[in-house]
């Protein structure tokens, strides 16, 4: 089994997408913020943001703030962060941590001053979903969907689909699981691109419920799990 923190390749890939040729590339430090903006607008109404920041007027300020930093400090420096550009500009993004050494992260601190920086008084509810997804993580290796995005005007077309099978060759490259976590509206989704719900996360009584979902190992050779 190679086992990899490879990011991706500098190749990029046009794809023909509802009217759209939607190019699909590695993120680059200057797509930080134009990933931000794009996340806040794709998570603007997501069930899991309007708990922990039910004013929609901050929670988009906070989204962009934060998404930002997430992509800046934790996504293109360090994982596989993958953009969709339509014409120039960034219509989804998917950002993939890669199966972690187990030790403490200090290249993580920017991001947690950024973070707590942006947040605020939301910090207490941001903390309850951040340890209760952390404690659902799976103990194998594993290859971590952090975030995926589509623009409202863009989603249905398929980018959000193309953007989550681009790495998906690299996991199974890897012969490890991908992982992730998400709300109901997105299982029929991640269902078709071979997720399966493991378990449920409860963030607190009154939070939507999250699930976790995981693809298995494939192997490149045969095309097909593994057990
Ligand atoms: C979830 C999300 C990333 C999916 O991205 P997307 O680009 O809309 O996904 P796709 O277009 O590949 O597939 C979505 C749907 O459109 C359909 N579709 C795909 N290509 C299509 C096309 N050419 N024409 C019409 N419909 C199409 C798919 O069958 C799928 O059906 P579903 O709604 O029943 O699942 C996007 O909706 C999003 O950003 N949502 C808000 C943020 C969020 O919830 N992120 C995930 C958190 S884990």
């Amino acid at each position: 089994m190679t086992t990899s923190t490879r990011r991706p390749t500098g190749q990029s890939a046009a794809h023909k997408l509802g009217g759209m040729t939607v190019d699909l590339r590695p993120a680059q430090a200057a797509d930080a913020s134009g990933i931000g903006a794009m996340f806040a607008r794709a998570f603007a109404y997501d069930t899991i943001a309007s708990w922990v920041t039910p004013d929609i007027a901050r929670r988009v300020r906070l989204l962009a703030r934060l998404n930002t930093a997430i992509a800046r400090d934790e996504g293109i420096p360090h994982g596989a962060t993958y953009v969709a550009e339509d014409a120039g500009r960034i219509v989804g993004a998917a950002i993939w941590q890669p199966p972690k050494p187990g030790r403490v992260n200090w290249r993580s601190v920017p991001f947690a001053l950024a973070a707590g920086n942006a947040l605020g008084r939301d910090i207490p509810r941001m903390m309850m979903a951040g340890r209760a997804a952390a404690g659902a993580r799976p103990r194998q290796r594993h290859w971590y969907l952090q975030l995926l995005g589509v623009d409202p005007d863009a989603q249905g077309t398929g980018v959000g689909s193309a953007l989550v099978k681009a790495h998906l060759a690299m996991v199974d490259e890897d012969e490890l699981v991908a992982y992730l976590e998400t709300t109901v509206e997105n299982l029929g989704f991640y269902g078709r691109l071979g997720f399966e719900v493991v378990g449920e996360i409860v963030i607190h009584p009154s939070a939507p419920r999250e699930y976790s979902l995981m693809r298995s190992r494939r192997s490149v050779r045969e095309g097909s799990p593994r057990p």
